[in-house]
C-alpha cells in the first residue's frame, strides 16, 4: 500500500476506534442503568401527589431512570422493561381501589405474565393514601404487596413498615411534609434495591 494510502487507512481507523468510545460508554450506561416504574390511581390528587415523591425519591438514586404513569396507562413494555415497580393506590373501603385491582387483573389478561412468571426477581413496593387515620391504608399496601409477591417479585418497603402512606381527611387534611419524606424515602430504597440486585444478577452473569 503506498504510504499516502496507508495514512488515511490508519488516520481513518483512529477516527472510527475514537467515535466508537462514547458509543460503548453510553451501550455500558443503559444496561447499568435501572428502570423504577411508579404507577398510581387518583382521583382527587392525593395519591398522585404521593406518586410524584416516590419518583423524586427514586430518581435521586445515580443511574436511575423512572417512568411515572397512571395504572390505566401502563404497557406491557414499561411492566416487563422495568427493575422495579412501585404501586400506589387511594383506600377504597379499607382495599386498593377498583382501577389497581384492574391493572393487577390486567398482568395476566392483557400482558400474560403467568404461567412464565414475567415479573419475577423484579422488585415491588407499595403506597397508599386514605382518608382516615385507621381506615385501611396498611391492608391497602398489604394487598399490593401479595399480588406481587403471588408474581414471585421481591417486595420490600420504605418510608412505614409495609411503605409510604398519608391521611388524607379529618384531622390531617391533604399530604404533610413528614408523608412526601416517607414518600421519597420509598422512592430511594426501592431504587437502591433493585440496583443491587441488577449489579448481583450481572456479576453471577460473568462468573
Ligand atoms: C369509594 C371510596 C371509598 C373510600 N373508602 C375509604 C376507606 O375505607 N378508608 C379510608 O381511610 N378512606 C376511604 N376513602 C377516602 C380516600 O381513600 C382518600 O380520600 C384518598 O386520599 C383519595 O385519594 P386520591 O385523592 O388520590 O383520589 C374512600 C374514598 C372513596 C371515593
Amino acid at each position: 500500500m503506498a504510504a499516502p494510502v496507508r495514512w488515511f487507512v490508519m488516520l481513518c481507523a483512529g477516527a472510527l476506534a475514537l467515535a466508537a468510545v462514547p458509543c460503548l460508554a453510553a451501550g455500558a450506561a443503559d444496561s447499568d442503568s435501572v428502570t423504577v416504574l411508579v404507577t398510581y390511581h387518583s382521583l382527587s390528587g392525593s395519591t398522585e401527589k404521593m406518586a410524584r415523591a416516590v419518583a423524586e425519591g427514586a430518581r435521586a438514586v445515580p443511574g436511575v431512570r423512572v417512568v411515572l404513569k397512571r395504572v390505566g396507562e401502563v404497557t406491557g413494555p414499561d411492566l416487563f422493561s422495568s427493575d422495579a415497580v412501585i404501586v400506589g393506590s387511594p383506600v377504597y373501603w379499607s382495599n386498593m381501589s377498583g382501577e389497581v385491582k384492574t391493572f393487577f387483573d390486567n398482568w395476566q389478561f392483557k400482558f400474560g405474565v403467568f404461567p412464565e412468571f414475567k415479573m419475577r426477581n423484579k422488585v415491588g413496593a407499595a403506597f397508599a393514601t386514605g382518608g382516615q387515620v385507621s381506615g385501611g391504608k396498611e391492608v391497602t399496601m398489604l394487598t399490593i404487596l401479595a399480588a406481587m409477591l403471588g408474581n414471585q417479585m421481591i417486595v420490600v418497603s420504605g418510608g412505614g413498615a409495609f411503605g409510604a402512606s398519608a391521611t388524607t381527611e379529618g384531622d390531617s387534611p391533604g399530604i404533610d411534609d413528614k408523608e412526601l419524606a416517607d414518600a421519597r424515602d420509598l422512592g430511594r430504597r426501592v431504587a437502591e434495591v433493585a440496583a443491587i440486585i441488577k449489579r448481583g444478577a450481572r456479576n453471577n452473569s460473568k462468573e
